[in-house]
């Protein structure tokens, strides 16, 4: 694991995540929800892990100003040639230390119910389901989290 660096995020890395996400999301086009204010505004919860410079993973995420206790991971995503390696659980062990130093006990993040690696993923980093208002092949998900009538799996995990 220590051959790979971890850093935190700068603005250009945003065109590099956006030209990998559709092949490491199957094919699916989500890169309209991660515009670069992310990558100008969120850089000091916000990580990319490189290989030789070779971008091998990222994770996007934010302090909650809503709720302090919360931090929210937005985004995370790892190279296909690179997983089951341990870099999303660096990834996010790295934003856990984060929360911990700005005191936020709760960490959020959603997923959706297609995506059945991100719910494994999710529940083997120690995050539970929280309860909807529905089910999709017997998961719970939320209707309206981020849009109406687009149904979500929402986590939480306590640290
Ligand atoms: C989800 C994702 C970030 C996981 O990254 P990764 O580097 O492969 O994950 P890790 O190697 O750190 O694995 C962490 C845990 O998840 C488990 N896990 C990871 N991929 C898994 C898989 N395909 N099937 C079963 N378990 C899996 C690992 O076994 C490990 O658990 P353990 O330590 O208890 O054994 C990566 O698969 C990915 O980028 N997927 C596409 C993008 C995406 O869906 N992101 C989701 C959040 S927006």
């Amino acid at each position: 694991m220590d051959k790979y660096l971890i850093r935190n995020t700068l603005p250009t890395d945003h065109q590099r995540v956006i030209s990998v996400m559709p092949d490491w999301w199957d094919g699916r086009d989500l890169r309209s929800m991660l515009p670069k204010v992310f990558f100008v505004h969120f850089c000091s919860n916000s990580f990319v892990v490189e290989a030789s410079d070779q971008l091998i993973g990222f994770l996007v995420g934010f302090m909650s100003q809503t709720d302090e206790n919360v931090g929210y991971i937005h985004f995370a995503g790892v190279h296909p040639q690179f997983r089951k390696e341990g870099i999303g659980r660096k990834l996010y062990n790295q934003f856990f230390k984060q929360c911990e130093l700005k005191n936020r006990t709760i960490i959020r993040a959603c997923t959706s119910p297609v995506n059945k690696l991100s719910i494994t993923f999710h529940q083997r980093m120690g995050f539970i389901i929280e309860a909807g208002d529905g089910e999709i092949d017997g998961i719970p998900v939320t209707s309206n989290y981020l849009e109406i009538n687009n149904p979500k799996v929402l986590f939480r995990r306590e640290i």
